[in-house]
């Protein structure tokens, strides 16, 4: 297909207009694959009039990710759904002010610093188990929700925040939903109109925005040193000595938070949802965790001789990535393969696509955490596998993801086990992140 010039690649028709609109939003994940199927490793995905390019090919998620980065953009969508929330945070904050930004923040993401927060997250985990009881049914996607958030919390504020807890949970699930629902529906009202949806965005917005500068404000006061990422983040200094202003501290503290608790949720409770179907992969696990931890929460020093435990997280990362999608814009004709891309096209290059793909995974709708064991990281071909992005902006919260992923798993499989409850639909629904659209509900079973 041509138009002015520049080469389309092939794709479906779809309906005036609407193009595929509407199978997108009946079964977006079965869509696209379907799509990427049919029509190869680029295909065109037209939706309400607008152009979008689905890239399913290592090489090209590379290209949109390291090659071409410096010439693309995040997608309209993406500023559109967690703008209002995250402001100029660092997942959406473009050119010279993102790369400043991500300079100062850095830092704080270094290995030896995350490794300090390893208590906090065992912690919170303990915590969390002590309000179970064995052969009670709990949806496993809000406990784990509170366990990250309050490592979330202790850690970027060094506070708990439990009385605040619940109603920062309601809030993130209420507004996450409602601006993905605004930035799909183009005849969404506009954001000021008093109706009870945007009403309630509001209120959700300020009480967040309460919570964040009311902590800002009691660091600047208070005079005993502390270790949390807030506290960092207020001592950064950009290389002319400024530091970061009050809203530009707001955006990035509550980018880490929307940004670092779900993700890590999600990857927990996909978990324990994997391990609780595949019996033979979970005893493994409980196996090595009893050979090298006896009963003891993991410490950072044990990871390294639980090798199943690692595996088990990035296979649970390969089938249910809570980032599934990643989207970028080009403001000037980009070229992938044989195709010229015009301007203003939203490129897209989806781990659930590519992280099911026979070509590079053996079996790939089968949970085998052991296909990792023999180094299968590195020999893949680079983009095949990128649950946290790649390249210069590349997740900066991907060491504390791991690690938070491998304590809390380590110390909750040693005393649980979760069982589906029979007849259970676990659906996965891409909104912002791959969440179970009704939670996951599993008996828990003391072992
Ligand atoms: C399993 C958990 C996580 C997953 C799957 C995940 C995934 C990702 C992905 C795919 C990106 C790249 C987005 C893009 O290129 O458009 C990203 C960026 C980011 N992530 Fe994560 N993330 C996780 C946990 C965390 C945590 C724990 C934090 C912070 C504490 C965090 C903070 C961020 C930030 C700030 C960015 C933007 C980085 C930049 O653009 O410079 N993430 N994440």
């Amino acid at each position: 297909m041509t138009n002015n010039g520049f080469h389309f690649p092939p794709g479906p028709k779809g309906w005036p207009i609407l193009g595929v609109a509407l199978q997108v939003r009946k079964d977006p994940l079965g869509t696209l694959q379907r799509l990427a199927r049919e029509y190869g490793d680029i295909a065109s995905v037209p939706v309400m009039g607008m152009r979008r390019v689905l890239l399913s090919r290592p090489e090209y998620t590379q290209q949109l990710l390291i090659l071409d980065h410096a010439k693309l953009y995040k997608s309209v969508l993406t500023k559109l759904v967690v703008g209002p929330l995250l402001g100029q945070g660092l997942l959406i904050s473009e050119g010279e002010f993102w790369r400043k930004q991500r300079r100062l923040a850095q830092p704080a993401f270094h290995r030896a610093r995350t490794n300090e927060y390893s208590p906090v997250m065992v912690e919170c985990a303990l915590e969390q188990m002590k309000q179970w009881r064995s052969g009670e049914t709990r949806n496993i996607a809000d406990e784990m929700m509170k366990v990250s958030l309050e490592v979330a919390v202790r850690t970027l504020f060094g506070t708990s925040l439990a009385s605040d807890s619940a109603g920062i949970g309601k809030a993130m699930t209420f507004l996450m939903r409602h601006h993905l629902h605004r930035a799909r529906n183009p005849w969404h009202v506009p954001a000021s109109w008093p109706t009870p949806g945007n009403r309630r965005a509001r209120r959700e917005e300020q009480f967040m925005d309460s919570l964040v500068y009311r902590i800002i404000a009691e660091r600047k006061q208070g005079a005993e040193p502390r270790k949390d990422l807030l506290t960092l983040l207020m001592a950064a200094m950009h290389e002319d000595g400024t530091q970061m202003t009050e809203k530009q501290l707001r955006d990035e503290t509550m980018t880490l938070f929307v940004a670092g608790h779900e993700t890590t949720a999600l990857t927990l409770c996909w978990t324990w949802y994997l391990l609780g179907e595949n019996l033979a992969a979970e005893t493994r696990l409980h196996e090595e965790l009893g050979n090298v931890l006896g009963g003891r929460p993991a410490e950072v020093s044990d990871l390294e001789r639980l090798p199943y435990l690692h595996a088990v997280v990035l296979e649970s990362l390969r089938l249910f990535p809570p980032a599934y999608m990643l989207a970028r814009m080009n403001m000037e004709p980009v070229r992938f393969g044989e195709y010229e891309i015009p301007p203003k096209t939203t490129l897209l290059s989806s781990q659930w696509i590519l992280h099911r793909d026979a070509r590079f995974f053996a079996d790939p709708e089968r949970f085998l955490p052991q296909r990792w064991l023999g180094g299968l990281e590195q020999q893949l071909p680079p983009g095949a596998y990128f649950p946290f992005g790649d390249g210069p902006r590349r997740c900066i919260g991907q060491g504390f993801a791991m690690l938070e992923s491998a304590l809390v798993i380590a110390a909750i499989a040693q005393k649980y086990r979760f069982r589906l409850r029979p007849g259970f639909p676990v659906v996965p629904e891409p909104l912002v992140t791959l969440r179970p659209k009704y939670g996951i509900e599993m008996k828990i079973e003391a072992r």
